[in-house]
């Protein structure tokens, strides 16, 4: 409801800026079963375990400091509860305005402990993140699953078997590619939830990235002038899935590493193996934001993106609900 009410807020500067698509938000996360709703951007805050940012726009530039949570994240005052083996699922858009407007690039899931004290006061620029699931393309080689997105559904992924519990970021994140044959053209749309993880496991990262760090404008993946060719095979940016990976992953089908090995949480050494890009990269030493546009709140839809935005926001609400589970099952019999 309050959503309803605040969204407003945001209309008159929409109004100012003629042809200014509204992006989105991470608008709503359900662990469980249990629904938390997060705050939009530069609205008086809610309690909420979503760390609130103050732009709809995309981050841009793979050294943007706001890499790590989104624009100008602050802190949440909530730290929901959630175990390991927990079915998170994240809702993005802008709820009573638009769907998430975009339905080209991957969604990728990453945890990183609170190390040191809890995470309603925790500075996700310090954090070591490893990388938990990554979805890209559908098994027809051209639908990505960010087309689930925009026709408003939730996106589910399943926490790591054997979490050691703790207090720990989630960080999900949308990167929008329908601009990736410009350098610099991606748009990259971090979110973090703050979780308590409970329970017994003991389950640490074989290596985790920083944000910014793990990504470079150049990665085939986020640089991608190919984003449009049908069956082109998507290559991921960051590290790869770390052995804490979710439950239920299936990157296989997108010539990811199967999850087979991850399923069982496995016995790992408890050290951050310097394999993975930026593992040893100091937050002092971070590069700058220099090659951060400024433009995030002009991004255009490409055509492709738009036309099929348009077709797709015909589909009724069980449409999208046939539509979830034909991909919920083809991902999970994967
Ligand atoms: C985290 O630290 C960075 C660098 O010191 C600072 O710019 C940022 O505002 C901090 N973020 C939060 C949420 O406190
Ligand atoms: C961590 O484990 C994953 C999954 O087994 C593997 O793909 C990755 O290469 C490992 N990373 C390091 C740095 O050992």
């Amino acid at each position: 409801m309050h959503i309803l009410s605040l969204t407003p807020t945001l209309l008159p500067l929409l109004a100012l800026l003629p042809g200014v698509s509204a992006h989105g938000y991470l608008a709503k996360v359900t662990i469980d079963g249990t629904d938390y709703v997060g705050n939009v951007p530069n609205a008086k805050p809610d309690p909420s375990p979503i760390r609130q940012i103050d732009d709809i726009g995309p981050v841009k530039g793979a050294s943007n400091p706001f890499l790590n949570c989104g624009q100008a994240a602050a802190l949440a005052s909530v730290v929901a509860p959630a175990n390991s083996g927990s079915k998170v699922q994240f809702l993005w858009g802008d709820p009573g305005a638009t769907n998430w407007p975009h339905n080209t690039g991957p969604l990728m899931t990453y945890m990183a402990q609170c190390t040191g004290t809890t995470c309603d006061k925790f500075n996700g620029s310090t954090a070591q993140w490893f990388k938990i699931d990554e979805i890209g393309k559908k098994p027809d080689g051209t639908t990505w699953y960010q087309q689930d997105v925009m026709n408003g559904q939730a996106i589910e992924v399943t926490l790591p078997q054997n979490l050691a519990p703790g207090d720990y970021l989630i960080r999900h994140e949308i990167i929008a590619l329908h601009l990736a044959n410009s350098l610099g053209g991606a748009e990259f749309y971090p979110s973090c939830t703050q979780v308590r993880i409970g329970g017994s496991g003991t389950g640490t990262p074989n290596a985790t990235v920083l944000f910014p760090g793990a990504y470079n404008d150049n990665d085939p993946g986020i640089f991608d002038p190919d984003v449009f060719n049908p069956g082109q095979v998507y290559a991921f940016p960051g590290p790869p899935i770390s052995n804490l990976a979710s439950a239920s992953d299936s990157s296989s089908t997108e010539g990811g590493q199967a999850p087979s090995s991850a399923i069982s949480g496995g016995i790992v050494s408890p050290t951050n193996a310097g394999g993975s890009k930026a593992t040893s990269t100091p937050a002092s030493s971070a590069p700058t934001a220099s090659s951060t546009a400024s433009s995030g709140k002009t991004c255009k839809l490409r055509k492709q993106d738009s036309g099929s935005y348009a077709r797709k926001r015909g589909v009724d609400a069980a449409g999208r609900k046939r539509h979830f589970l034909r991909s919920a099952v083809a991902r999970s019999s994967s």
